[in-house]
């Protein structure tokens, strides 16, 4: 990014092992709100404009670089296999950001920065002329952060571990964020050592040797600190989850979402909403997944990955995964649809039905009780009751097409691959095994035999009279 005639790039350290968190997923890979930390900063870092990012990963690098290259891939990615601090994280990358006349440097595991504070830091750093520049707020509890202490003009930072009794009882800690130029980080990140509690080399101790070799350093306080809240262990990986998820519903509120009961809804931070939305209480929405106008989302339903068009109601306890929902369908009560299902326009779906990788086409009705797998219906089709495609043959996945206009009986089994034509009727608790030509009538099931008196007869078997 251009800052007048000052380049500026960013780099992100997330190679941290995230002890605290006592998990074998590397720490920036633990989700709030459906995504992984590193999401968070990363994506308001593209929405205000930066261009040169680079993450440095470490701990269970791979996967992180795997998330970052799908996610991202416009992000470059460092390595640092040994994890000795994040004084040795920026030294590693010094051959990346020595050609920038600024680096921002800032930890993979604060995710509630927001792009403008960071804008402003960093454009007051350019204005002020700074060697150095670094965010710091003030926190009742500053247990386990980094303490700026301040002597008259000068200021440096010490560590929780390495702080004095007196040090600890200081409040303004350190966010883990700066700005530094890089000329005067690139000759004191040689003089960093590991003479300390933890023996790594600290990156804070960076802005204590720029201010002996008298470059201008400057804590910035911040006022909000929800911004900066670091996680280190589950309790604070669920604090900022709960901020997160409130900024994100109130956004939703402001733009004229309806949600009856904010403390049970969550929303991902990707999710797309439309106009004149009601949203019921236990409601998730996860994922990349896009909500229409006009549309109403039941309780107790959880969607992720999918779309729905304008006008859907989604009656309550419906699972969606990776799906679309035509306009104006009604889908719901305990209804599962999944793995690429299309359900087109004036579809209705209800009550017990799992519909999956499968084509529902404009105004067809699965109603009650059915499985839908590896099918396309065709239009204005009503599946009766307990209708299931029988789609596994024990090795593979069959598929089973219906007609347009065909009105399936009750509990007709079709054992796939199997194509039913147009305007087709099935005699109910048939069982399907061959095609059915358009306009035929498929009865598969054995003819009923009365027999006359049978009752009486049993009774006197019995013993009755
Ligand atoms: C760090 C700061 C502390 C500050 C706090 C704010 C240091 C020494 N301390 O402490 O002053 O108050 O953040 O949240 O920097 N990392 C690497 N490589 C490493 C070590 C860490 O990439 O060798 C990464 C981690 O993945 C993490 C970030 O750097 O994303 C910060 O590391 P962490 O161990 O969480 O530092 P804190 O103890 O929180
Ligand atoms: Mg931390």
């Amino acid at each position: 990014m251009q800052h007048g005639q000052n380049k500026i790039c960013v780099l992100i350290l997330a190679a941290g092992k995230g002890t605290r968190m006592r998990s074998k997923t590397p720490k920036v890979l633990h989700k709030i709100l459906e995504e992984p930390l590193l999401y968070y900063p990363l994506s308001e870092l593209i929405s205000a404009g930066f261009k040169d990012i680079s993450v440095m990963v470490g701990f269970s690098g791979e996967i992180v670089e795997e998330w970052i290259k799908g996610e991202f891939s416009e992000i470059n990615v460092l390595w640092q296999k040994e994890q000795l601090g994040t004084g040795h994280a920026a030294r590693l990358a010094r051959d990346w950001w020595k050609d920038y006349e600024n680096v921002v440097i800032l930890p993979g595991d604060t995710p509630l920065i927001k792009a403008d504070t960071l804008r402003k830091f960093i454009n007051a750093h350019i204005e002020n002329d700074n060697s150095c520049s670094f965010l710091s707020f003030d926190l009742p509890d500053p247990a386990g952060y980094g303490r700026v202490i301040r002597d008259g003009l000068s200021v440096r930072i010490v560590e929780h571990k390495d702080a004095t009794p007196d040090e600890r009882k200081c409040r303004e800690v350190n966010s883990g964020m700066y700005v530094f130029k890089t000329s005067a980080l690139s000759s004191v990140i040689d003089g960093l050592n590991c003479v300390n509690s933890q023996k790594e080399y600290y990156l804070p101790d960076a802005v204590a040797l720029i201010e002996q070799d008298g470059g201008r350093t400057d804590a910035v306080k911040a006022s909000d600190a929800t911004e900066f809240l670091g996680i280190n262990d589950p309790n604070q990986l669920a604090a900022a989850a709960s901020v997160m998820k409130k900024r994100i519903l109130d956004k939703w509120m402001d733009s004229g979402v309806r949600c009856n009961d904010p403390a049970s809804t969550w929303i991902g931070p990707k999710v797309e909403l439309g106009e004149d939305v009601e949203i019921w209480p236990s409601v998730q929405l996860w994922g990349r997944t896009s909500i229409g106008s006009g549309c109403t989302v039941g309780s107790f339903t959880v969607i992720s990955d999918s779309v729905l068009e304008d006008c859907v109601e989604i009656v309550g306890s419906v699972r969606i995964k990776k799906s679309r929902v035509g306009e104006r369908s009604t889908v719901g009560p305990f209804v599962f649809i999944r793995d690429g299902a299309e359900l087109h326009s004036d579809v209705h779906v209800g009550r017990f039905v799992e519909i999956k990788k499968s084509t529902v086409r404009s105004g067809a009705k699965v109603p009650h009780l059915s499985y839908v797998g590896d099918a396309d219906i065709g239009e204005k089709t009503n599946i009766g009751a307990g209708t299931i495609t029988c789609n596994y043959d024990g090795e593979k996945k069959n598929f089973t097409k219906i007609g347009n206009n065909c009105f399936v009986g009750s509990d007709t089994m079709f054992v796939a691959p199997v194509t039913i034509g147009d305007d087709v009727v099935t005699a109910a608790g048939s069982v399907i095994t061959q095609d059915i030509p358009d306009g035929a009538l498929g009865v598969a099931r054995a003819r009923q035999k009365n027999i006359e008196g049978w009752s009486s007869r049993r009774k006197i078997r019995k013993g009755g009279n």
